[in-house]
């Protein structure tokens, strides 16, 4: 009886040091945790359940990363617009939010490896049926700061864009037609639109965008630790399976 205590003991001893040497050497805002900042209007990628907490693909792949590192996850809700700058201005340790890689944004922060990449669409009322070739004449929806907002301003001007905070208060308008479509990333639009019947989706002639988690600038070895996790997440199939669970068709 003795001998399987000492061995369960020395079990239980190993394994605390196992979990201890993995998030070794790695700083954070809060140490032990990894504190993300977010904006939960983004389904299938981050949003919030009946009961709000914070779900979906994203969420579920941190929690697998900070696993493997021995770090406890903590999601800190907010607009996307604030979340890109938590992440900027080092009050999050990453914005995790279906961050599109950008030549600008790589400037302020280090991201990971990317996992998905996506295409912008346009969500519009079945009865507008707006496509990119009449998109220049219409009011365009956009949730601030995101890539759909740079684009929409750089190609039709400030005057043809309306900006949200969120993705909830962009669809609410969309509804009461104050704007005639919404550009966005085609994954997210698609969700939306299986929800809210009348509404369809078309696509558009944009770059296809890089997904990646864009951690906080020069937290190295947070950034491999979170890099080595993720490749071996997706070599063995874990991202992929994920994606299939999440997504539209
Ligand atoms: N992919 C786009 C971008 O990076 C939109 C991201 C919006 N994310 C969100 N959780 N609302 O600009």
């Amino acid at each position: 009886m003795k001998n399987i205590l000492a061995a369960l003991l020395a079990a239980v001893m190993l394994l605390s040091l196992v979990s201890f040497a993995s998030a070794e050497g790695i700083q954070t805002i809060e140490a032990g945790k990894l504190t993300i900042s977010t904006s939960p209007d983004f389904p299938p990628f981050e949003y919030t359940d009946d009961n709000e907490k914070i779900v979906g693909l994203e969420p579920d792949i941190m929690a697998l990363i900070c696993e493997k590192i021995g770090l406890e996850l903590v999601m800190d809700a907010m607009d996307f617009d604030s979340a890109l700058l938590a992440a900027q201005q080092g009050k999050s340790d990453a914005v995790v939010s279906g961050v599109t890689v950008t030549e600008d944004r790589k400037l302020v922060y280090d991201f990971t490896h990317t996992y998905i990449t996506i295409t912008q669409g346009i969500v519009s009322k079945e009865a507008n049926n707006v496509t990119m070739e009449n998109l220049k004449d219409q009011s365009i929806g956009v949730q601030r700061g995101t890539t759909g907002h740079i684009y929409a301003e750089d190609d039709f001007g400030e005057d043809s864009v309306v900006a949200y905070d969120t993705y909830t208060t962009a669809f609410q308008a969309l509804m009461n037609d104050q704007v005639s479509c919404i550009l966005m990333d085609d994954a997210v639009a698609k969700d939306y639109v299986a929800k809210n019947p009348g509404l369809v989706m078309n696509t558009t002639t944009y770059e296809p965008e890089d997904f990646a988690f864009g951690i906080s600038k020069g937290n190295t070895a947070l950034l491999e630790a979170v890099n080595k996790a993720l490749d071996e997440l997706i070599a063995d199939g874990t991202v992929q399976k994920l994606i299939d669970q999440y997504m539209v068709d």
